[in-house]
């Protein structure tokens, strides 16, 4: 039997306590605030960015809607960013992705000041993270480290296997784990032997974006699962990339989708809006 890790109970108490920092830095005087941009009506996306807007509220930060037409033109949007990236009073900028077809997210993430980049999503944050400058760290990875050390599981010198390679996630999951000391293997679609590797990991990270595709003979007896997946089933209920029934009795701890890593994204979100104000 798996110990669960309860990512909404560890999420709440990031809040809490940034809840209390920002209370204490409104006493001096300074509203931290976050500027979130959605382009289109995306139905997911509207879900995500009023799910932002609740935690800023929650939080007592500041937070500026702006909600653009699926028509916008990307130097419309380009335009906006710079107004914002020139703004004072604005300390993070949030750009929600997917962007309408017609336009570039690299060019529109590169238009953001990477002091303001709070998704670290910029070149430059993703460059200062793999050489261990400071700079913002995407959110899931970052949530995934802290839902690690707030359950008291040691990083340092154990084998971490990443299972995928994304921008947001797999890459900077794996520099993350670099610098926790962790000894890390990052595998993909393309991985020879795939369940060879898995099996080797004392921590299994998982964020493939197949649902349920690592059951029980991936993993090793006793090893730690993350599971960054989120999937909605024919039946509508979630499910992530790993086979929770399958794996759970072998693992040792193990995230449940949903309620696991799903709102460290947010709160760790939160964690760099309230840091970029603090930077000011
Ligand atoms: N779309 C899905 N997840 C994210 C995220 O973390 N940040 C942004 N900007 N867009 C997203």
């Amino acid at each position: 039997m798996a110990k669960l890790i309860d990512g909404k109970q560890i999420s709440k108490e990031i809040k809490d306590e940034l809840k209390e920092l920002v209370a204490k830095k409104k006493e001096e005087g300074m509203e931290a605030t976050l500027a979130v941009i959605q382009v289109g009506n995306d139905p997911a996306s509207s879900v995500y960015v009023g799910n932002k807007k609740k935690a800023c509220e929650y939080i007592g930060i500041r937070s500026l809607a702006y909600e653009l037409p699926e028509e916008t033109t990307q130097e419309e949007l380009v335009e906006l960013v710079e107004k914002l990236n020139q703004d004072d009073t604005v300390h993070g900028i949030l750009v929600q992705l997917p962007l309408p077809k017609h336009m570039c997210e690299d060019d529109i993430i590169k238009a953001i000041a990477p002091e303001k980049d709070v998704d670290g999503f910029h070149p430059q944050s993703v460059g200062a993270l793999s050489i261990g400058q400071k700079g913002f760290v995407s959110c899931t990875p970052a949530g995934v480290i802290q839902l690690l050390k707030r359950s008291g599981i040691e990083i340092e010198g154990k084998e971490c296997v990443v299972l995928g390679r994304s921008n947001i996630v797999g890459k900077p999951m794996a520099l993350l784990l670099l610098r926790e000391n962790g000894t890390v293997t990052v595998c993909h679609s393309k991985t020879k032997d795939l369940k060879e590797v898995t099996k080797r990991a004392d921590i299994l990270i998982v964020a493939v974006g197949r649902p349920k595709m690592v059951t029980a003979d991936y993993v090793k007896e006793g090893a730690v699962v993350i599971d960054v997946g989120i999937h909605r089933m024919e039946n509508q209920k979630l499910c992530g990339d790993v086979d929770f029934d399958s794996v759970e009795p072998v693992a040792s701890y193990i995230t449940p989708v949903p309620g696991g890593v799903g709102p460290m994204t947010i709160a760790m979100l939160m964690n760099n809006c309230v840091e970029a104000a603090n930077m000011k």
